[in-house]
């Protein structure tokens, strides 16, 4: 913690995020040294926190997420706008040292709940703040990202829950307090980098890029009803909320690999892919769990659309399941199917 400027610091990988891939960045970067020659540009469609490609920053990066939470997060490590570091770190300063209380729409809703009643009234008083900011022309749009981004970090380190925001925990002390970090972002990114916040079938018909990294959800776990707080603070449209959880309305946020229809998609999806290589992560819990934990598409599945495209290798290494249960799923195997795009 800096005792002046009252801010510790964050890198990419410092948020709790399902079925995110940071552990396993060496062996991706391994293969992808190995294997895959003259890359100038790479795109992570399902980048979620965007861990993978944090470690290509001598590319160009495309990225793409389908929550708007997880986009400005992206907009923040990689967009091409520049940014006032030094004013963005007064910022967040001042955001630290904040203390009046005040009623909010995240009082209101969410008092005592996921957040103590005063880290409510911060995290709503320091949202709308940013938008204000933002819509009087005081910061640029990958500063309110930074802003917004710090503000998700930050609520990721106190939230009162069991790594997702599907139930908080009954009965607790809310003994750690919001301090919002500065992100260890550069002040500049390549020029070309682009972060989209889309449904990943329709961005990849836009996009050509040397590599596309595919990680989607594996299984019947939606990411919007996960992390709905985070992608309603993120939206700050102060929607109703619902249920015991209090999740905003969340049905333009499904994804189809969370269903039956998930081979559908990504049969669609790899056929639209304009790349020379894509890579693919799947887990091997087609069968291994609990249903709800079960992978979407089947290898054969997986086999028969690669192929169909290029020449498949396939690489495995040993992960820790990331079941939110107590289950300890033996023999989780995380895997990465290279396919060499056929000209
Ligand atoms: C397994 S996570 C990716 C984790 C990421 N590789 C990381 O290291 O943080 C899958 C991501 O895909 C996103 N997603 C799900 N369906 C999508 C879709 N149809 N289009 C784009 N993104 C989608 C989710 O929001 C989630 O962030």
């Amino acid at each position: 913690m800096n005792s002046e400027q009252h801010f510790p610091s964050a890198e990419i990988q410092n948020r709790r995020y399902l079925g995110n891939k940071f552990k396993l960045l060496n062996f991706i970067r391994e293969i992808v040294q190995l294997y895959c020659s003259s890359l100038e540009t790479i795109a992570d469609i399902f980048s979620g926190t965007g861990s993978i490609v944090s470690a290509f920053a001598d590319k160009i990066i495309i990225t793409n997420d389908l929550l708007y939470s997880n986009y400005l997060c992206n907009v923040a490590w990689f967009g091409n706008e520049h940014v006032r570091l030094d004013f963005l770190m007064k910022l967040i300063s001042e955001y630290n040292q904040h203390e009046m209380f005040e009623e909010n729409y995240m009082t209101e809703n969410f008092a005592e709940t996921y957040f103590s009643k005063t880290d409510c009234s911060k995290i709503g008083f320091i949202r709308e703040d940013i938008e204000q900011k933002f819509l009087s022309g005081q910061i640029l749009q990958r500063e309110k990202a930074v802003l917004v981004a710090s503000l998700i970090y930050a609520m990721d380190k106190i939230a009162n829950i069991c790594g997702h925001y599907d139930a908080w925990r009954r009965g607790v002390n809310f003994d750690r307090h919001l301090v919002l970090p500065m992100l260890n972002i550069p002040e500049e990114n390549n020029k070309n980098n682009r972060c989209f916040n889309e449904n990943a079938n329709d961005i990849v018909k836009h996009i050509e890029a040397d590599l596309i990294y595919i990680d989607p959800p594996y299984n019947s776990r939606q990411y919007s009803d996960t992390y709905h707080l985070l992608e309603n603070v993120a939206r700050w449209e102060k929607p109703p909320v619902y249920g015991v959880a209090l999740k905003l309305d969340r049905k333009n946020l499904k994804s189809d690999y969370c269903t039956i229809n998930a081979t559908i998609a990504f049969e669609d999806l790899i056929q639209h892919c304009n790349a020379r290589y894509i890579l693919f992560s799947y887990n091997n819990m087609t069968q291994k769990g609990n249903p709800r934990s079960n992978a979407r598409i089947s290898d054969e599945d997986i086999f028969r659309v690669l192929e169909s495209k290029g020449d498949v290798k396939i690489f495995s290494e040993r992960y820790k399941a990331f079941s939110t249960g107590k289950s300890n799923i033996c023999g989780n195997e995380e895997r990465l199917f290279l396919c060499e795009v056929r000209s």
